[in-house]
Order: C-alpha cells, then structure tokens, then sequence
C-alpha cells in the first residue's frame, strides 16, 4: 500500500530531531531513508510505526490517516511489520513461537496461524528450523526470524531499520540479495534504513537523504548520483 508522510515534525524538548519531512512511497516500492548516525531516520519510522507521536504533521497508509491533530491509531491495528538492527527475539521462545506471537495478539485461529508461519518461515529459508531458540541460531538466521515475523502477519508496509547492521559483510551481502528478492517476489512497500550508503543504492527504487532532520533530497540511486544537491549529498554517496 502506498505511505504519505506530510510536514512531519519531531522534538524531544528543544531538539528538534524531524523538521518538516515530506514524501510518499508507492505501492510495492522501496525506498531507503539514507543519512548519518543521529539525523532522525529511525524516529521518522517510529512515527510511521506509531510507537511514537509526531510534533505535527500527518502519516498516511492507502486511504488511513494513522495520525492527526486529533488522533492516533495505536500500532498494532496499523498493518506495519517492523524489523530492528536488534533482532528483537523472544530468547525463551522457539522460532516457531517467535513468528507467532503477533498472530496470536492478532488473535488468529491456531491452524490459520500455523499456515502462515510455515510460509513465512519457508519464505526466509527456515523451513527446517522452527523447533530451534534464538542461541541455537546464527545471527543471520536469528535476522530471518524476524523478517519473518514481521512478513507472517502479512504487513501493508514493511518498515526496516538498519537490519543488517549486526552480520558480518560476507553474510550482509548475501542478505541484501535476499531481502531484494523478497521485496520483488512478495511486492512488499518497504521503507528501509541505513547509514550504509552501498546498501542503500543497491537495494533502493528510490532513496530519501537526511541530514540534521531535513530530507535534502529524494530520487532513484542514478538520479542522485547524476544530481546531487549540494555537497553534503555528493559526499555522503560517493
Ligand atoms: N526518545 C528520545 N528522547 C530524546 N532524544 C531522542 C529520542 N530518540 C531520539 N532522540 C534524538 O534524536 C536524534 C535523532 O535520532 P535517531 O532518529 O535515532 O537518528 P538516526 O536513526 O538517524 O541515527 C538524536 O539526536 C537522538 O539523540
Ligand atoms: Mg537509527
């Protein structure tokens, strides 16, 4: 489904961490929200996500308007799969558990769920290790299985951030290639954060620069190489 982002603003007290962020995502696109340590993109994906609440401005997906002057909808009846540098797993929960637990706050029917974690876990290449925990995995499994969670409920946008930061770069190249076939075989909207500015042009449509909380430029990989806006971006892709 398509995402709209309008004037988005974000302060923690006098920071002001999102300043007047504006774009849209098409259905099935991807795009990388791209720019150093500390320039806002996750907090921008935690609004979208709703785990936090913008200053102002509005958050759009398909014809849902998640966030207004007068409300919010809360984040788990907004259809987004989110996956986090972290992994974020369940340690005492199997791989199976883990898919499952957002399907059962879904509260879905035990043989619906199980339909859909066995696709999605087949989806990632983990059709074999449902039965397994967390420890018993390698982190790039570990990633899997929260990819899978977050594709398993069937997610309108897929929000990701900097998931492949913690693998070691043999296994994140592997993993780019994977997420990209993913994104192409399921058509995923994906909004997907990096500082990594290679991942960033392999993988995007289109990618969003931030800097000091200002998107400063949007384009697909060849335009903003071809066109850079400033020097900041010339610097930042180059
Ligand atoms: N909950 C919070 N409270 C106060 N400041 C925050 C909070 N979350 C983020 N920030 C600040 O907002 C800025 C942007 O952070 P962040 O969105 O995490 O950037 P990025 O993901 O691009 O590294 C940073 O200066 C960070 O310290
Ligand atoms: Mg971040």
């Amino acid at each position: 489904m398509n995402v709209k982002i309008d004037s988005l603003y974000k302060s923690f007290g006098n920071n002001h961490v999102v300043d007047n962020v504006s774009f849209a995502i098409n259905d099935g696109e991807l795009v990388t929200l791209l720019g150093p340590s500390g320039c806002g993109k996750t907090t921008v994906l935690r609004v979208l996500a709703g785990l936090e609440q913008p200053t102002s401005g509005t958050v759009r997906v398909g014809e849902k308007v998640f966030n207004d002057a007068t409300h919010a909808t809360p984040p788990h009846q907004r259809g987004i799969g989110m996956v986090f540098q972290s992994y974020a797993l369940w340690p005492h929960r199997t791989v199976f558990e883990n898919v499952s637990f957002p399907l059962e706050i879904r509260k879905l029917a035990a043989s619906e769920r199980a339909s859909k974690i066995a696709q999605a876990l087949k989806l990632v290449d983990l059709g074999e290790l449902g039965h397994r925990y967390p420890h018993e995995l390698s982190g790039g499994q570990q990633q899997r299985v929260a990819l899978a969670r977050a594709i398993a409920q069937q997610p309108t946008v897929l929000l990701l951030d900097e998931p492949l930061s913690n693998l070691d770069a043999k296994l994140r190249e592997q993993m780019r290639g994977d997420l990209k076939a993913l994104q192409q075989s399921l058509k995923l909207t994906m909004l997907y954060v990096t500082h990594d500015r290679l991942e960033a042009l392999e993988l995007s449509h289109r990618m969003a620069i931030m800097d000091h909380g200002k998107l400063v430029q949007m384009g697909t990989p060849d335009e903003i190489r071809e066109n850079p806006v400033n020097d900041f971006v010339r610097h930042f892709i180059s």
